[in-house]
């Protein structure tokens, strides 16, 4: 891993969003981190905090308030022409929370997953086309004769398989993974976790992983960034960050974490943290340790 050239930049990220006519909810306020080759980067909040703001601003669904996100060297833009704009899809995918909202239920499961393949010409041929759907069904876990059946066929955690298929069938470079496990069950969370780690090394991957919590993000993490209310509090490795919180937020997201010992989780204490808006606003970026941010 190249710690000095990063693929991704976010810098100073603001969205802004206009509720009725007066009221403005600052969904990404300043917000910036950067992401180096290989690396998974985890972004962690309670719902709300701006988490999917930030993953959809930069697939470049959104076209940010203000700030700035360049992506290998170059920033991101709502004028791209339409061979610029394919060129990007092409090296950034997402893979959604919701596996069941986010496959096309008419749409058969050779045909979700082909769809960018159609898009950027990537088979010259129907056999072409379907021998690499094949061999994506088979990466992800699936078999070949799921190819004909519609996602309502699936379970959970297959759907995901489904949607990751998707993502990688243009062999992106980068993928914005937004609570890929949260709707599933805890069973399953594991097997899609394992799934993707061995994607991102047999493909060289680079990952923004997204989560709600602190209790499967620190096995797949680097490093990790803990947001509330559009902001970054903390960003360090994801070592340092379960060993040394710093921030009151942090703390709490980590008692927060299911043990597996019961008797152990009963007996112990939840922190609970209230943000103040008042002195949440004030905050600046501080740097307390190499590599380990605090918002003071
Ligand atoms: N399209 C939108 N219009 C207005 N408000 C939005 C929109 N999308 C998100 N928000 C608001 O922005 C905040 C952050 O949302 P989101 O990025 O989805 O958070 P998270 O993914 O962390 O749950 C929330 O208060 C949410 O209600
Ligand atoms: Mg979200």
């Amino acid at each position: 891993m190249n710690k000095h050239a990063s693929i991704l930049q976010v810098k100073h990220l603001k969205q802004y969003y206009h509720q009725g006519t007066d009221k403005e909810v600052k969904a990404v306020d300043d917000v910036s981190f950067e992401i180096f080759p290989g690396e998974t980067f985890g972004l962690v909040g309670e719902s709300g905090s701006g988490k999917s703001t930030i993953g959809k601003a930069i697939v470049n669904l959104y076209q940010p308030t203000s700030g700035e996100i360049i992506f290998q060297d170059k920033a991101l833009s709502s004028s791209y022409n339409k061979k610029e704009r394919l060129k990007f899809h092409k090296e950034i995918q997402m893979i959604f929370q919701d596996p069941y909202a986010s496959l096309n239920p008419r749409m058969k499961v050779r045909d979700i997953i082909a769809e960018g393949i159609d898009i950027h010409g990537l088979a010259q041929s129907k056999e072409e086309r379907d021998e690499k759907v094949n061999r994506l069904l088979e990466d992800v876990g699936l078999t070949i004769d799921h190819a004909g059946r519609y996602p309502h066929e699936f379970s959970g955690g297959q759907r995901q398989r489904i949607g990751i298929a998707r993502a990688l069938a243009v062999e992106p470079k980068f993928i914005v993974a937004d609570e890929p496990i949260s709707a599933l069950d805890v069973s399953i969370q594991a097997q899609v976790v394992n799934l993707l780690q061995e994607l991102k090394e047999s493909r060289g991957l680079t990952y923004l992983f997204i989560a709600h919590d602190l209790s499967m993000v620190k096995y797949v993490s680097d490093r990790i960034a803990i947001m509330n209310r559009g902001r970054i509090l903390e960003l360090a490795e994801a070592e340092e960050l379960y060993a040394n919180p710093l921030h009151a937020y942090t703390q709490s997201l980590l008692s927060a974490i299911p043990l597996p010992d019961p008797d152990y989780e009963r007996q112990r204490q939840r922190i609970h943290y209230q943000v103040d808006p008042e002195k949440l606003a004030e905050e600046i970026l501080k740097e307390v340790k190499p590599n380990h941010w605090l918002a003071q």
